[in-house]
């Protein structure tokens, strides 16, 4: 089913907001270009780009300890974006990581940065929707959902869809942008071009979809703090040297809606 503003496709929203092409040589270039040796990749230079979320690197870490990884189990990412969350997971915790996301490019990339520094078999980065998972029930020992549920405006049926995948007993850790008080948002924002397909919504409204779509003993943790990656204007790379000029302004956004209390980020763990 297509799910659209108007005639408008939220999912075309998204995928437009990403480069079409050339994006896995893209950071390979940036990363060239600061001086990292790219014949001998390693997960912790791509975490400078990688991480398309606040916090970058040291926040997916976080998310990966909470989940309680151990080497073998089965990990979802669902909206994997460029694959950093789940490299980390493959790399620190030798666990088998599936990402899948709706822009295929990403997926592209995803797929093969994991190559450049030897997680192939370990990681697998799939283009699908979180609404629609081709994976049998039961399938995951865990999941997570990093900076995604932004874009998604019925985030029930894809934590149902997380659930039906998941093992019973599981984590489904969620790491997220969320309303934290009523009032305008400027746009561009990180995830978005405009409100077409930004869907922030409160820690209330999160808890109620996850218990809706069966999650229980849910628990939510404010995080928010950090800025959203190496500001533009630091001198560091970022995703913004892949991600251009409205993922630029966009941070510049976050910030400021974040300083005026608009925004915040939150942690969330569910069990299946
Ligand atoms: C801000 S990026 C975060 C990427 C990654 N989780 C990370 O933290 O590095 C959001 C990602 O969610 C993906 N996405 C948005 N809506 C989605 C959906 N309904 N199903 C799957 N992926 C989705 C986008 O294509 C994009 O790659």
């Amino acid at each position: 089913m297509t799910e659209g503003v108007g005639t408008v496709d939220i999912r075309d929203l998204v995928r437009a907001y990403y480069p079409s092409a050339g994006v896995a040589d893209a950071v390979v270039d940036v990363l060239a270009r600061s001086g990292i040796d790219i014949d001998h990749l390693t997960v912790h230079d791509l975490a400078a780009v990688d991480q398309l979320h606040a916090g970058g690197a040291a926040a997916t870490a976080l998310v990966l300890e909470r989940i309680g990884l151990a080497a073998g189990m089965t990990l979802l990412d669902v909206g994997c974006g460029l694959g950093g969350p789940s490299r980390m997971a493959a790399n620190t915790y030798q666990a088998q990581v599936i990402g899948v996301d709706l822009t295929p490019e990403l997926v592209v990339a995803a797929n093969d940065l994991a190559a450049r520094v030897g997680l192939e078999g370990s990681c697998r980065f799939l283009a699908t929707s979180g609404e629609t998972l081709p994976f049998e029930e039961h399938s995951f020992d865990a999941a997570m959902m990093i900076h995604v549920g932004m874009n998604i405006r019925d985030k029930q049926s894809v934590f149902a869809e997380v659930h039906r995948v998941l093992s019973p007993g599981s984590v489904f850790a969620l790491y997220e942008q969320v309303r934290r008080r009523a009032g305008q948002l400027a746009y561009p924002l990180p995830w978005a071009v405009d409100e077409r397909s930004s869907f922030v919504e409160t820690a209330d409204e999160y808890v109620a979809a996850l218990t809706a779509a069966g999650f229980r003993q849910i628990e939510v943790e404010d995080r928010t703090g950090p800025v959203p990656g190496a500001p533009p204007s630091s001198g560091k790379i970022g995703p913004a040297d892949i991600l251009g000029p409205a993922y630029v302004e966009g941070v510049s956004n976050h910030i400021a809606a974040t300083k005026a209390g608009l925004l915040g980020g939150l942690l969330v763990l569910a069990r299946a």
